[in-house]
Parts: structure tokens; sequence; C-alpha cells
């Protein structure tokens, strides 16, 4: 990917859960673009595009494995990451499995299961097991979507996906109600409709029309202390 915007960040140390192909591989291509030092998952040992970028930026990019619906998989991870310290962990991995006009009781049932236990409890076990490694005044930040606003469903669509981030947005308002008065920045972001294998060839925007703002509105929010949800311009979402 390219068009980076900015040749700094304050991010200078980042952690990116999920970032093997799509919106969360071009965040690490931009945060290396930017100066930071990079630790990129994927669930596998490739080839994807991570692993293709990371042979050509070796010292920059580290590579660590892990399936977030893995409990052990996640401990395993905090362990050998055990020691570090990060200005930002960003839990990008998501899946869209139902079909898009499946709606209310036609929804699988096995493909609700595991988008929930992707998108939200695999998304917030992993938040919490890693946020120690976070600094105090650092960010956490987890992908969600302008789907997860429920004031803003006004066309229905993608109704099981949808569920999915505005529980995990939910989820991770329970978690910033744990957390206040912390110093730490804590973003919900909405990347827009990205052209990735999850965002499907009729998505509006390109990877590098969404990630160089989102990141710059991330680093914006550096050293803000508290919840926000953000589209990647940094206008907030209505809940
Ligand atoms: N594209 C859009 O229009 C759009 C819009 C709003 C929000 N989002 C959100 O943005 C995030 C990234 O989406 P994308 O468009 O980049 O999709 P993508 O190209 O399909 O990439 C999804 C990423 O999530 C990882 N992942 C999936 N399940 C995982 C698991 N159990 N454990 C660890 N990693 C897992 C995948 O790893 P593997 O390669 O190993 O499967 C891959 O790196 C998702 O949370 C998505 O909901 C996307």
């Amino acid at each position: 990917m390219s068009g980076a915007t900015r040749t700094s960040t304050p991010n200078r140390r980042v952690l990116v859960i999920g970032a093997s192909r799509g919106l969360g591989e071009a965040i690490v291509e931009t945060y290396v673009a930017r100066g930071a030092q990079v630790v990129g998952t994927a669930q596998d040992d490739g080839p994807s595009p991570l692993h293709d970028f990371a042979r050509r930026n070796g010292g920059a990019v580290e590579i660590e494995k892990i399936d977030i619906t893995v409990r052990d998989q996640i401990s395993a991870l905090r362990e050998r990451l055990d020691g570090r310290a990060f200005d930002l962990l960003f839990v990008v991995a998501g899946i869209s499995l139902a079909a898009q006009d499946a709606v209310g009781a036609d929804i699988d049932t096995g493909d609700f299961e595991r988008m929930m236990d992707t998108n939200v409890l695999g998304v917030m076990r992993t938040v919490e097991t890693l946020q120690d490694l976070v600094d105090a005044s650092g960010t956490i930040a987890v992908m969600s979507s302008g789907q997860g606003s429920v004031s803003g469903n006004i066309d229905g669509g993608f109704e099981a996906y949808r569920a999915t981030k505005s529980a995990l947005n939910q989820m991770f308002r329970s978690y910033a109600a744990r957390h206040a008065g912390e110093q730490r920045a804590l973003l919900l972001m909405a990347p827009g409709w990205v052209k990735t294998g999850l965002g499907g060839p009729n998505a509006v925007l390109e990877i590098s029309d969404s990630i160089p703002p989102l990141v710059d509105t991330i680093d914006a929010q550096h050293g803000a202390p508290g919840l926000q949800y953000l589209d990647r311009h940094g206008e907030s979402v209505a809940w």
C-alpha cells in the first residue's frame, strides 16, 4: 500500500492483531512508513501480504501467530511479549460470514456464533489479556464499523455482521467504564466501506483512501484519555 501522508508518529511501538492482509496489513505498512517498530499477527505461517512485507522490511516488522478465538493462544502471545511495551494496541481482526441478505431467522446459527466469537469475544479477550503491555498513556484501538451504530441503522442489511459490531461497541464501552479515570485513549474505529476480502469488490473505498487518514486520526488521539467512536477522519460516529 502507498499513500502514507506523514513521516512520523507518536505511536513508535505498535502491536496490530489481525494484520495478515486487508486493513490490518495496511496499518502495519503505514506505521512502518512513519518510523514505528511494529508487531503484526497472522493466523498461520503465510504466505500472506504481511509475510511479504516483513520480508522486504526485515528490522521494522515482527510477525506473531494467533487465532483470537483460542484463549490459550492469546495467553501464549501475552507470555511471548512479556517485558515489551507498546504505545498502541490495535485489534483489527474480524470476519463476515453470513450472506448480506440473510435476515432474522434465516441467519445460519453457525455463522452467527463464529462471527460473535471472533468479532466480539475474541477481540475483547485479546484486549483484556494484552492491555497491560500498553503504556499507561498509550492507546487501545479496536476496529469497529459504521455498521455497529444502532442509531445509524436506517436501511438494514448485513444484519448479523452489524449485530456483532454493535455488541463489540457495547463490550468496549463496558471496558471503558471499568477503566474510567485512566490515561489511555480508547478508540472504536470505523474505516468506511473498503475493498478487501471482507469489504468485497463493490466497496466504495480503496485501502489507500481509508488507512492513512484512519492512522492520522489514531495518532491525533495520542494522549487523549477516554473512549471515542470515530470514523477515519476523526468525526464521532453516533452510537
Ligand atoms: N473492509 C471493510 O469495508 C470494513 C468496514 C468496516 C469494518 N471493517 C473491519 O475491519 C477489520 C479488518 O477487515 P478487512 O476488511 O481488512 O478484512 P480481511 O481482508 O478479510 O482481513 C481480516 C483479517 O482478520 C484476521 N482474522 C480473522 N479471523 C481471525 C482470528 N480468529 N484470529 C486472528 N485473526 C483473524 C484475518 O487473518 P487471516 O488472514 O489469518 O484469516 C485477516 O488478517 C475487521 O474487523 C472488519 O470487520 C472492515
